[in-house]
């Protein structure tokens, strides 16, 4: 579904992704973790068109991503992406916020879009709040917005990038909950997440990502519990026991 052959990255001079090369199948989750500055976020940021990248390819479903072809707005639309803040528009209600893709984007009609909206909303256990706006909304309820946001989009694939590492930690099991539903459904996610316990449970493989390569990948449970390299370990470990 998602193919990384040999992707190249840099800002200016600087390389942050050093030919990655990894395969997501239809339906998989896969986390992927890494310490910061590593270029989590940039590799994701690729995958829809985020960000350029000059050497390699990446390809969904058979096609081709490059942020300056004009079908670039075409793979926004297949593979949504969840933000550690949200990005939730504030001038507009919960309700609206999930309507807005759809009917501007894919142009699809009101009345079928609101109704889709209200069950997607109801999905992450948010009926009741349809017509609040974000900022009266607390952290785990604007992310389960912004999922069904995503959600809505009817995406092929989705992203997230540290989606809980900004909530209050009482609110990290809702979100997780939400994830682990969409995982059960067979949703293709690709998760950048410090939540190890959440990626040994949910998700099918894990990459360990550390100065723009992928250092280590395999089995979720294979490479949390025996990870093979010395990076890797001393990364779980600092990321299991922090001081
Ligand atoms: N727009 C940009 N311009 C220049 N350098 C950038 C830009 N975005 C990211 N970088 C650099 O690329 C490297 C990787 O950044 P990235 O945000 O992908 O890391 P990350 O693994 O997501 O880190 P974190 O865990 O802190 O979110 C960093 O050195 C960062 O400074
Ligand atoms: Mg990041």
């Amino acid at each position: 579904m998602i193919i990384f052959d040999d992707v190249h990255k840099s800002f200016g001079l600087h390389e942050v992704l050093k030919g990655i090369n990894a395969e997501i199948a239809k339906g998989q989750v896969v986390c992927l973790i890494g310490p910061s500055g590593s270029g989590k976020s940039t590799l994701l940021r690729c995958v829809n068109g985020l960000e350029n990248y000059q050497r390699g390819r990446i390809s969904i479903d058979g096609t081709v991503v490059d942020a300056a072809s004009p079908q670039v707005h075409t793979i926004c639309t297949r593979v949504s992406m969840v933000f550690q803040r949200f990005n939730l528009f504030p001038h507009r209600t919960a309700l609206e916020n999930v309507m807005e893709g759809p009917l501007y984007v894919l142009k699809e009609n009101r009345k079928q879009v609101r109704e889709r909206a209200m069950a997607l909303l109801n999905r992450v256990g948010l009926a009741d709040k349809t017509n609040a706006y974000p900022a009266s909304l607390s952290g785990g309820q604007q992310q389960r917005v912004a999922i069904a946001r995503a959600l809505a989009m009817r995406p092929q694939a989705i992203l997230f990038d540290e989606p809980t590492s900004a909530l209050d930690p009482e609110m990290v099991g809702e979100v997780l909950q939400v994830m682990r539903a969409l995982a059960d459904e067979n949703m293709t996610m690709l998760v950048v997440t410090h939540e190890i316990q959440f990626a040994r449970e949910v998700s099918d493989s894990v990459l360990f990502l550390d100065g723009g390569r992928i250092v280590e990948q395999g089995p979720a449970k294979e490479l949390l519990r025996h990870p093979k390299h010395e990076r890797t370990k001393d990364f779980l470990h600092r990321v299991m026991h922090p001081v």
